[in-house]
Parts: structure tokens; C-alpha cells; sequence
């Protein structure tokens, strides 16, 4: 039985600050940003928006009411999360009116939880063949102001439809994977932002994409000329380009190019974005589906999370994955946002509202929004 992405959905804030402005105000040569970095636009989420707000977004894009009957499993990956008790699974299935009959709950493991959502939901559709699973990426990236982390900030959502005969992606179930104890990046909770050895932290992934790129080989005896394109976890656009890089001597030249091109293709949302944690992976997935995918190829992709656990797997872009793909919806989403001065980010960026807030429903541009905290409860809502 085939299975995999039937529909995939994204969701961005509406607002972002451009990366070379960002570069003035630190005093930093804009190449090192756009260049050294990757990076162009970065997205910054409303204090009325968080990882419960995103996932409703991102799923809603893409859920029919006959979806909904379907759904069987609900998994959100996220290092985002608003509660140490209540999964961000269970707020949505109001915001979403999604039936009682789901298995609901949320997903972490830094930046891999989606990918450990979609495994799941593979295993959950070989067992359960007429119900889909919904996998539900969501995050807001946070170093802090004037940090060197700051440049690789983000926010946004990709929601995805896992079932049988899959119109965007069948994974191939080849898969190999490594988890290991690595102190790279890491947010205690009670810190709104994360903590990273940030050149450790480029090695440890380069070092896991080499090792598991090796076992993969191995494994299936399978080399780069089995695959026109390979997908990277995305926290800035340099790092899977750093990733790649490590092919260079072992590829012919126009293996290398034809990889080098593809990966431009998947750069492009991203690019525009910003780090989205665990979605990144997923947003590459959209950006080359947007920009270069073809029918019938062959991908490999490459989940990294701190932490660290990282998984390579390969799949099989659809024949009619275009009929599915909003392409112009997704590019339109990117190009209607509004620019955030940088000391207006500033300033957005100290808000955190406490118990006792109530939002008030004018100052809303989303249609889900947080509306409350009562009794430290956070409460949401859907604009009418
Ligand atoms: P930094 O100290 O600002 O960077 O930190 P740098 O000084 O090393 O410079 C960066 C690059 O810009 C270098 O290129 C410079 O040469 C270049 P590279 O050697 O890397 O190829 N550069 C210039 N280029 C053009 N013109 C110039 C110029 N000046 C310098 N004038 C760092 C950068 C990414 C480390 C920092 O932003 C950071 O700590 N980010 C957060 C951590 C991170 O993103 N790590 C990625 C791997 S871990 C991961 O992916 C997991 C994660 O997503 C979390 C999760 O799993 O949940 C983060």
C-alpha cells in the first residue's frame, strides 16, 4: 500500500522585518546576513499568535469537512509549546471542530518532532488503511535581540494530510536514523528563548548528515545518482548548503549542480522566513514543490533536531502532486505581508502577555487568534 502527504499546508505571520535593515541596526555588513547567513526576510508572529494560533492556520488551509471525518490521529510537533500539561492538540481540535473519535496529542523533540510525526502517522495508516492523520508542524524561533542567533530567527506552520494512495508524496520507507545526547541547542522552560552553541551546533549537524547519509548508502545500496534532489532541515539557508557541500568530491560535477540547483529551489521560502524549528524541512518540501519538483522523482530528505536526533529518508514526488499544490496561494501568502520596522519588532518582540489579558477583537488580523488568559488558562478563538 502506498502511503504519505495527500495535502500539505503552510501558514506565515503576516509580518516580517527585512534582513538587511536588521543587519544596519546591528551594525553588521548585510552580506554576512544575505549571504554568510542566507537569510532575507525574517517572520515575526503577533503576541496574539502562538503555536496553537499557527497550527489552526495551517491546518484550516488545507482540511475539508470529509478530511475531518477521516481523521483518525492528530499529532503537533512542536518546541513551541504553551502548556507543560495540555497538548496544543487539544486546544485545536475546537478551533478546527474536528469529531471526538481522534487520538490527539502534541510531539517534541526540537527540530525532528515532525518528522516523528510523520513516521507515526505512516505506522498509524498501515494499521488503520481508511483513516488519514493529520501532522501538524508549528514553532516560533527565538534567540533574542542583538544575539548572534537573532539573524536565524522565524515563525509559521505546515500542516500536512498523511493517508493511502497519496497525491503529493509516498514515502518510500526507507528511512535510517541516529539519536544522540549533544548539548548544541537547548530551552529551559522557563525561557522564552532558546540557548545554543551555535558553531557546535553547525558540526553536529554536518556530522549526523554524514554519518546518516553513509548507513543510508549501506543500508539500501544506493548512492547520490539514485536521487535528483536532496531536502534539508532549514534553520538558514547557508547550513543546508554547508550539508551539501560535504558531497562536492564524492559526486560527478553535474550530480553536484543538478543537487545544487534543486536545493536552491527548496531554499526560496525559506529564505523568506526565517527558521521555522520543525516545519523547516517541510517548508523546504513546499518551496521545491512550489519552484523545481517534478513528477515521479526521487528525494531524500534530511530531518536534524537538536539534541540531537536526526533521520534521512527518501520519498516519491506524485504525478499529480500539482493538482493539489496551491502554488500561487502559497507565493501570495509570501508577498502580502507587511514590513515591521526594526525598533517596531523591537517592541513587539518584549510583549508577553500575563494572566488576566484579554485581546481585544479589533486589533485582530488572523483568523485564529489567542483572546484571553484567565486563571492562567489560555483561551482561543476563530474571527468571525
Ligand atoms: P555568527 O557567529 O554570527 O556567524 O553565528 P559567523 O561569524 O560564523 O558567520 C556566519 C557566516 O557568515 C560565515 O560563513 C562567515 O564567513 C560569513 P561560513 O563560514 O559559516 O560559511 N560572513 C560573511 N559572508 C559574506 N559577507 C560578509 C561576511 N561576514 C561573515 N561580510 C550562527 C552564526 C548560525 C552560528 C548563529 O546565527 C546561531 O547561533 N544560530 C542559531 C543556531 C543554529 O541555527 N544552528 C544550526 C544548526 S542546529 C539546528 O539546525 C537545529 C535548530 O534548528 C534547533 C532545533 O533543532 O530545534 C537550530
Amino acid at each position: 500500500m502506498d502511503i504519505g502527504i495527500d495535502k500539505i499546508g503552510f501558514y506565515v505571520p503576516k509580518d516580517y522585518i527585512d534582513i538587511v535593515e536588521l543587519a544596519k541596526a546591528r551594525n553588521v555588513d548585510p552580506d554576512k546576513f544575505t549571504i554568510g547567513i542566507g537569510q532575507d526576510k525574517q517572520a515575526v508572529p503577533q503576541p496574539y499568535q502562538d503555536a496553537v494560533t499557527m497550527a489552526a492556520s495551517s491546518a484550516d488551509s488545507i482540511l475539508t469537512s470529509e478530511d475531518k471525518k477521516d481523521i483518525g490521529l492528530l499529532i503537533v510537533g512542536t518546541e513551541s509549546s504553551v502548556d507543560e500539561s495540555k497538548s496544543s492538540a487539544a486546544f485545536l481540535m475546537d478551533l478546527l471542530e474536528l469529531p471526538e473519535d481522534i487520538r490527539a496529542f502534541e510531539i517534541k523533540q526540537a527540530c525532528y518532532g515532525a518528522t516523528a510525526g510523520l513516521q507515526s502517522a505512516y505506522d498509524f495508516v498501515s494499521l488503520n488503511p481508511d483513516k488519514k492523520a493529520l501532522v501538524i508542524a508549528t514553532d516560533i524561533a527565538r534567540y533574542g535581540i542583538k544575539t548572534p542567533g537573532e539573524v536565524t530567527q522565524g515563525a509559521g506552520s505546515v500542516a500536512m494530510i498523511i493517508s493511502k494512495d497519496p497525491r503529493v508524496l509516498k514515502l518510500d520507507h526507507k528511512s535510517v536514523y541516529m539519536t544522540r545526547n549533544v548539548g548544541d541547542f537547548w530551552r529551559p522552560t522557563f525561557s522564552k528563548t532558546a540557548f545554543a552553541r551555535g558553531k557546535f551546533s553547525n558540526q553536529v549537524y554536518v556530522d549526523f548528515f554524514q554519518t546518516l547519509w553513509q548507513k543510508f548508502q549501506n543500508k539500501y545500496s544506493m548512492t547520490a545518482d539514485d536521487f535528483s534532489t536532496m531536502l534539508f532541515h532549514i534553520p538558514y539557508t547557508k547550513m543546508g548548503t554547508k550539508a551539501l557541500r560535504t558531497l562536492e568530491e564524492t559526486v560527478s560535477d553535474t550530480k553536484y549542480a543538478e543537487l545544487t540547483k534543486h536545493y536552491q529551489e527548496s531554499i526560496k521560502f525559506s529564505r523568506e522566513v526565517g527558521n521555522l524549528y520543525t516545519g523547516s524541512l517541510y517548508l523546504g518540501l513546499l518551496s521545491y514543490l512550489v519552484y523545481g519538483a517534478q513528477p515521479n522523482e526521487q528525494l531524500l530528505l534530511f530531518s536534524y533536531g537538536s539534541g540531537a536526533v536526526g533521520e534521512l529518508y527518501s520519498a516519491k514526488v506524485q504525478p499529480d502532486f500539482e493538482q493539489v499544490v496551491d502554488k500561487s496561494a502559497l507565493q501570495k501568502m509570501l508577498t502580502n505581508r507587511q514590513k515591521l520596522s526594526i525598533s517596531n519588532y523591537e517592541k513587539m518582540y518584549q510583549i508577553e502577555y500575563q494572566d488576566g489579558t484579554i485581546v481585544d477583537p479589533i486589533t485582530v488580523d488572523t483568523k485564529f487568534y489567542l483572546s484571553e488568559i484567565k486563571e492562567n488558562e489560555r483561551l482561543y478563538k476563530k474571527s468571525k
